[in-house]
């Protein structure tokens, strides 16, 4: 290609006006017409349209840009002109194309294709404007995720991926052969997070965790990324303030960084501009009261100290238009280390936080149980071992503090800011029930 032209990515071509770049890419569309092609060009930063004309190339370079098939990979040289007709604003007067790959049978076309294609083919779709578009809201969330915890003096802190034991209930672990021993896949960081405090005071991990789920919902992943912060000295209500905090937070920096993308996805941003703290509280006896007395189609009554599914968590968030925190879980409906809120001790000083719109659950917090007897015991009720619990013990033997902490599902998070009708397309490769295969 000519030397001395630039690159350029195409999010930097507006600095550019009036100058030779050089910009490499695919094709994500084409438009021809007498003597002249419109080649839309992505580089995965945006994308430009390049305008081939006859009347400035030579005939074989006209030629080459006829047989472009979409997805064909090509270097352009061109310059660039500002054009309020083009999407976008700008433009590339193309002086050269250097096809490096041409390509006439993208498996996905415009046509519209089946859920189970494109599945199959989620290694080519992630290409699509929709896809790309969840992918950049995705990368800014976790960005957003660690300015708000690095701007508040807590340590990421990474959790181990093998286990050895549970610690969201024994139902849903994937086991490993650990050279002979089993070890589990991490459902959850927390109680290593739980040590990293007594170090370091306040802390997050973030990373994959599995449950081996057989729900197959819209919600449901069994390899799903989660946030968890843990902080010494937290009590409940600190627990809830900063979860309002951070969303309140994640959203206004998804609404100011990520307009093009939201308008891509078509989402109703007057609904996510309108979410404020303090969030609704609504107490799990009056969710089961609420259920049995208002929600439609039930066959039977909902039982006091069941957790909620999917179809009860929906019903509850439609209820509001913000996210609602539902407090006070019957102890025993939920995980061994939550703390009895003193003031009910049947219940336990626990919140699942609920989106709104109907897509149910994105976080999961407690404050923890920091009494080495309860705890002790707590496990034993609970059936897991508690020979594998030991360290755990520790940290109520050697300078407890009152603790809490939540875990934030990404996917969960990222549906609901998006829109999307299910899980499966905020990850780049879904792993669910009967699906691992890209
Ligand atoms: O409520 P969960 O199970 O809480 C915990 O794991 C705690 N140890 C967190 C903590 O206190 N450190 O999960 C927390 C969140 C859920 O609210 C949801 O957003 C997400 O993780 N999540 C899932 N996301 C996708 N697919 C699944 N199967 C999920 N299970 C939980
Ligand atoms: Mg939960």
């Amino acid at each position: 290609m000519t030397e001395d032209v630039s690159q350029a990515l195409i999010m930097h071509l507006p600095q550019h006006v009036g100058k030779a770049v050089c910009v490499r890419g695919w094709l994500r569309n084409k438009r021809s017409g007498k003597n002249i092609h419109f080649l839309i060009l992505r580089d995965g930063t945006g994308e430009v349209q390049c305008v081939a004309s006859g009347d400035s190339l030579p005939a074989e370079t006209m030629q080459l840009c006829d047989a472009l098939g979409i997805e064909s990979s090509l270097e352009v040289v061109g310059i660039v002109r500002e054009d309020a007709r083009s999407p976008g604003g700008y433009e590339v007067a193309l002086s050269e194309v250097k096809p490096l790959q041409v390509v006439n049978d993208f498996p996905i076309s415009k046509k519209e294709h089946g859920v189970e294609f494109l599945m199959e083919h989620r290694h080519l779709w992630l290409r699509s404007r929709r896809q790309v578009a969840i992918l950049r809201i995705r990368d800014e969330l976790e960005k957003a995720w660690a300015d708000f915890f690095y701007e508040r003096g807590f340590a990421r802190v990474d959790a181990p991926i093998f286990t050895p034991a549970a610690c969201e209930g024994t139902t849903t672990l994937f086991d490993v052969d650990y050279h002979g021993d089993t070890a589990y896949l991490t459902q959850s960081g927390q109680l290593y997070n739980e040590a990293t405090i007594f170090a370091l005071g306040r802390v997050y991990c973030f990373g994959p965790t599995f449950r081996a789920e057989k729900s197959k919902t819209r919600r449901h992943l069994l390899e799903f990324w989660m946030l968890e912060m843990e902080a010494a000295f937290f009590e409940q209500e600190d627990n809830l303030r900063l979860q309002e905090e951070l969303l309140v937070f994640s959203i206004a920096r998804v609404l100011q960084k990520c307009g093009r993308e939201l308008a891509t996805l078509q989402r109703d941003t007057d609904k996510l501009v309108n979410i404020a703290a303090p969030f609704p509280r609504l107490h799990y006896r009056d969710a089961v009261e609420q259920i049995n007395r208002q929600m439609p189609d039930r066959a039977e009554p909902f039982r006091y100290g069941d957790d909620f599914g999917a179809p009860e968590e929906t019903f509850i968030s439609q209820q509001f238009e913000q996210p609602v925190f539902v407090t006070n879980f019957p102890v025993g409906t939920k995980a061994f280390y939550m703390k009895p809120d003193p003031d009910e001790p049947d219940t336990v000083l626990a919140a699942d936080l609920l989106a709104p719109e109907g897509y149910g659950e994105i976080v999961g917090g407690s404050q923890r149980e920091d009494d080495l007897d309860a705890l002790e015991k707590r496990v034993g009720e609970h059936g897991l071992p508690r020979e594998a619990f030991q360290w755990y013990f520790d940290l109520r033997r050697y300078g407890s503090v009152p603790h809490s902490g939540f875990g934030l599902g990404l996917e969960r998070t990222l549906a609901w800011l998006c829109g999307l009708s299910h899980i499966r397309e905020a990850i780049p490769f879904p792993r669910m029930l009967h699906h691992l295969y890209p």
